[in-house]
């Protein structure tokens, strides 16, 4: 038997007791939102209705570092710290010679990356004295990961759930529904926002971020709650580029290139902002890859402008790329990917050329991931299915360039929910819908006036 390590496994003592703020280390000053009616720079008493004190000052912070308050790190060790895995049966299968590592969040109570950021998000809110969240959901692994962070720290929870997903995923609710969260198919007849979107019965992430934001600011004793996106959002997610940098400091050896999927960005900064730092700081010579879907190729062919983050255009106007705000994706199953923009901070970077996007049609997603599964045994999420698409493509070009190239990528979340894409899949059934230009440029005309950006 081989003795070569596969697992990269630290103790519970080893969760990091700091998120990293990647914001002072970027050159220049940080664009900001605009308030959606005045488009005036948005303050934080301007998101303080639908958001606790506590994560807007996560938002708009420009330390470094902020330690993670010690309740939240007592409930990360339910899951954390994740395995970092060294791919080496998949390393064969592709007959290179580069070294494989992934780091899974597929080991949470949800199954993805998102409870890193429900956990904290709950209890700022628990803090701030707020009963009741509302949130939309995309794959469901969100609303799933809200639904357990509610149930820890003594909350309601409310989830409009993308209508392609909740037909795609019922077991999803029911998960939701166990941890005591109330789902809605989304766009529902609860809302303006719902109603007025009945003609696009398939939903949209923008279309249930218009339901959620619409119901919260309604209640007083109620708060929106973002999965992705936002800054606070990706500062949670760094738990999991700095477990996976000890890690890979275990196994000797330091990432040539870093490897996400990126829907709003949350799992892509979570894994990379650590790496980031290091090639900021120290010059470090890291390249970084984001794989998104070609059905909804918001880095590689949005535009870079300032936006409404949901559909409705009630969030503040934020700098990102986008497809326009009420640009419906077509319903592929990598449903987290489905948003028509995309974290401002991801964003800068992908513009100052910091990180690379590639996009990737349904299809050779899947046979990546099932490649991945008939040697690793995992079966991935259709999110990061893309990220093992494009590692496929580094151990290729390693393979071509003689090299023993270090890829690490983020396999954030597992398939287990996500079976009737494989039986499609396999049946050979699945499609690759067409992006639409023509559909991108109309919703490009209706992008709101604001300040074009440089
Ligand atoms: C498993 C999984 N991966 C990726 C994403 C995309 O989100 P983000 O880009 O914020 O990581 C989602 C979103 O729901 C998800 O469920």
């Amino acid at each position: 038997m081989s003795d070569q390590t596969v697992k990269y496994l630290l103790s519970e003592d080893a969760v990091p007791t700091h998120w990293i703020n990647l914001m002072p280390d970027l050159p220049g000053a940080p664009l900001p939102p605009l308030h959606p009616g005045t488009l005036e720079p948005a303050g934080p008493d301007d998101l303080s209705p639908i958001f606790p004190m506590g994560l807007i000052e996560q938002e708009v912070s420009a330390e470094p570092e902020i330690e993670i308050p010690e309740e939240v790190r007592e409930a990360y060790r339910l899951w954390r710290p994740t395995p970092l895995f060294r791919a080496r049966r998949f390393e064969r299968a592709l007959d290179t010679p580069a070294h494989i590592y992934f780091k899974y969040e597929g080991v949470s109570a949800a199954g993805s990356h998102k409870p890193n950021t429900a956990v904290p998000q709950a209890y700022e809110n628990a803090k701030a004295g707020i009963k009741h969240l509302v949130t939309e959901t995309g794959a469901g692994q969100w609303g799933s990961s809200l639904a357990f962070a509610c149930s820890l720290f003594g909350l309601g929870c409310e989830v409009f759930m993308v209508g392609s997903s909740y037909d795609q995923k019922p077991y999803r609710r029911s998960m939701m529904e166990t941890w005591g969260a109330t789902v809605h198919r989304s766009p529902s007849t609860l809302t303006q926002a719902g109603r007025d979107n009945a003609a696009h019965p398939t939903g949209s992430l923008g279309i249930a971020i218009s339901e959620a934001v619409e119901v919260a600011a309604a209640r007083e004793d109620a708060n929106y709650s973002l999965g992705s996106v936002l800054n606070h959002v990706l500062l949670h997610q760094t738990v999991i580029g700095q477990e996976a940098m000890a890690q890979m400091a275990l196994a000797g050896e330091m990432p040539d290139v870093v490897i996400a999927c990126v829907g709003g960005g949350s799992n892509f900064g979570g894994l990379t902002i650590p790496f980031l730092r290091r090639v900021l700081r120290d010059g470090a010579r890291t390249r970084f890859v984001a794989a998104e879907p070609a059905a909804c190729p918001t880095l590689t062919r949005g535009v870079y402008r300032y936006d409404f983050g949901d559909t409705a255009g009630l969030t503040p106007l934020m700098p990102m790329y986008t497809l326009g705000h009420d640009f419906v994706p077509a319903p592929v199953h990598a449903g987290g990917l489905r948003y028509h923009g995309d974290s401002p901070l991801v964003s800068g970077l992908v513009r100052a050329g910091l990180v690379e996007a590639r996009a990737y049609r349904q299809n050779e997603i899947f046979e990546a991931a099932v490649r991945f599964a008939r040697t690793q045994g995992l079966i991935p999420a259709p999110e990061p299915a893309h990220a093992i698409r494009a590692t496929i493509e580094e151990a290729e070009a390693a393979r071509a360039a003689g090299e023993a190239r270090v890829i690490l990528f983020g396999l954030c979340g597992h398939g287990d929910f996500d079976l009737a894409a494989y039986d499609a899949y396999l049946a050979g059934t699945l499609e690759d819908p067409e992006f639409s230009e023509a559909d991108m440029d109309a919703a490009l005309d209706r992008l709101p006036e604001a300040p074009a950006i440089a």
